[in-house]
């Protein structure tokens, strides 16, 4: 993964995102640690903040925490969609601000759940960002079946998700679902946000048992932020062999330093979001 991924701007913004970085374990110790680190981040940004995202968990590596869903919404023509949070104004710190968020299955979804890993200076992240919220085809995705169906920018459609039942990537198990790399708010292509989507039986499990992923998925597909908490690599989902020597062919893994991610084990976490750009 190159440098420019794991700290994506110029050296003054770099000095700035490692220090909110580093102040963001203190996210744990309590509102008064946050409050400074609000008023110290506020003048140079927006939108950052303590926030409370569901994701799927890290289970084993480096990683400090999970990576945030995206809920999904499938079109009546069968391409997939990432929802996006209403667009609302609310005064921060004497100014108005622009804001992504709105009420999903019992918890606040927010644009802030991908404000890391530089992901909250990219376009994309903007509230009022222009986009159709289409998941479309990454460039050079780790799995063969997509490669033959799309060419780079298509959107991807549930019809090619049929098999999803029985579908084998060739590692680890198969009837684990159908996983597909894809792009998502990334029109202007300069930074892309990375999504993984996933139809699986598992997630029409969880949907019937859970009230946020009932109203995050569909038709049993699910997506989260593929952007590695540790140091912002794009980890994927049975797509590597080498994830079997660290108990990950089942599972998400990130092969620049082993970090693993269950992606049917949903947990809430709250972490520091860092500001977007003005
Ligand atoms: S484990 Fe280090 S970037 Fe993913």
């Amino acid at each position: 993964m190159a440098d420019e991924d794991k700290y994506p701007s110029e050296t003054g913004r770099r000095r700035f995102v490692k220090g909110v970085v580093g102040a963001g374990s203190l996210a744990a110790v309590g509102t008064g640690a946050a409050a400074a680190i609000n008023t110290a981040t506020s003048p140079t940004g927006a939108g950052g903040g303590i926030t409370t995202f569901k994701g799927i968990a890290n289970t084993d590596g480096p990683a400090p925490r999970g990576m945030p869903i995206v809920p999904v919404e499938i079109q009546d023509d069968g391409t997939i969609k990432g929802v996006w949070p209403e667009v609302k104004e609310v005064e921060e710190a004497g100014r108005t601000i622009q804001i992504a968020e709105m009420e999903l299955g019992g918890v606040t979804y927010t644009s802030e759940w991908f404000q890391y890993c530089g992901v909250q200076t990219y376009a994309g992240i903007q509230p009022s960002y222009e986009s159709d919220n289409l998941f479309k085809s990454a460039p050079s995705p780790p799995y063969a079946w997509q490669e033959e169906v799309y060419g780079e920018g298509d959107p991807i459609n549930i019809r090619d998700f049929q098999d999803y039942r029985t579908f084998s990537t060739g590692i680890g198990k198969a009837g684990l679902g159908k996983p597909a790399m894809c792009t998502w708010r990334s029109e202007e292509g300069e930074n892309t946000i990375p999504v993984q989507v996933l139809r699986a039986p598992q997630v029409e499990r969880l949907a019937q048992e859970d009230e946020f992923m009932a109203a995050a998925t569909d038709q049993g597909v699910m997506a989260w932020l593929d952007k590695c908490t540790h140091f912002c690599c794009v980890p994927a989902y049975k797509a590597y062999a080498q994830s079997a020597n660290f108990g990950a062919a089942n599972k998400v893994y990130c092969q620049c330093h082993q970090s693993v991610y269950d992606p049917f084990e949903i947990v809430e976490k709250s972490f520091v979001a860092l500001p977007r750009p003005e």
